[in-house]
């Protein structure tokens, strides 16, 4: 009855008492290639989650092996993981993957084999029952598309690139292939009919709107340039408009992202969209992000 957006497993505890209890978590950007990071995460309390949902936004580690340490240490605590793959995630080796396309496959099966979903779910019971949606994305650069995410700044934009993904991420060469419309492509049939019944969730890597970039009062702004770094304007690799067309197509009453690695909380036209990054040890000493006391967010039920 509800296409693919059904949860077979049955009552979660058998005590539906604590089904009512049931929150979803997010967490992006979490870089487990940080020492310090994984730490982190390792360090996570091994059971005050065992009836919760977890969304990993994105950016866990381009390597396979620290993405997998990482999901069984989600999967350890947690009742359900959902995953969406980052920019990090498809970075890819000279003669290891034939594109960026295969290695985003790889992932998906290492995902499935795993039980991290990347596919929609019906989490929770009651009032509380939400179906989780992930949305795969990509980055729609200046001069690509009306709906890129790129603003002017007065800044010196290097010679050079100092973007990684313009060395690690590799499309395949076939005429016109735009990574944007092969994501959001997969997502279409996740945005039907199907998941009309009850409150939907969804959630993306990359940013799906451009005023979430900017600080608003009360939030961090971004840090000071570092003069020994090439200043880079990050709306070139931001995320995509379209994005929020199929937030809104969906329905969805709660958008949590990544990326961007700053942190927001804000409500847009009736949606509200959530960041919570781990982020790199350098930006929460620099307290570009927030030392973050819970590393996990609760964002739903809202309140
Ligand atoms: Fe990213």
């Amino acid at each position: 009855m509800h296409g693919h957006c059904e949860n077979n497993k049955g009552p979660w505890r058998g005590d539906s008492a604590e089904w009512a209890a049931m929150q979803v978590y997010a967490i992006s950007d979490v870089h487990a290639d940080f020492r310090d990071n994984l730490w982190q995460l390792e360090q996570l309390p091994r059971h005050n989650y065992a009836a919760d949902a977890l969304i990993v936004a994105g950016d866990v580690s381009h390597e396979p092996e620290v993405l997998r340490r990482t999901f069984d240490i989600f999967l350890e605590r947690f009742r359900e993981v959902f995953f969406v793959p980052g920019n990090h995630e498809l970075w890819i080796r000279e003669g290891q993957h034939a594109s960026s396309v295969e290695k985003f496959q790889e992932v998906l099966r290492l995902c499935h084999s795993l039980g991290v979903h990347t596919g929609p779910e019906v989490v929770g019971s009651g009032e509380d029952r939400v179906c989780v949606v992930p949305l795969f994305s990509w980055y729609t650069r200046p001069g690509e598309g009306s709906d890129s995410l790129f603003r002017e700044r007065p800044m010196q934009e290097p010679a050079e690139s100092v973007w990684a993904d313009d060395y690690l991420v590799k499309w395949p060469r076939s005429g016109g292939f735009r990574p944007v419309q092969y994501f959001l492509d997969l997502n279409a049939e996740r945005l039907n009919g199907a998941y009309r019944h009850g409150n939907r969730i969804s959630f993306s890597h990359f940013l799906p709107r451009q005023d979430l970039m900017f600080a608003a009062r009360g939030e961090l702004p971004p840090a000071a340039p570092d003069p020994g770094r090439a200043l880079f304007n990050f709306s070139t690799v931001a995320g995509s408009s379209l994005i929020d067309e199929q937030i809104r197509q969906l329905g969805s009453r709660l958008h949590v992202y990544g990326h961007q690695h700053r942190n927001r909380r804000r409500l847009y036209d009736g949606v509200w969209y959530v960041s919570n990054c781990l982020g790199y040890p350098e930006e929460r000493r620099g307290r570009v992000i927030q030392d973050p006391g819970d590393i996990l967010q609760s964002v739903w039920p809202l309140v």
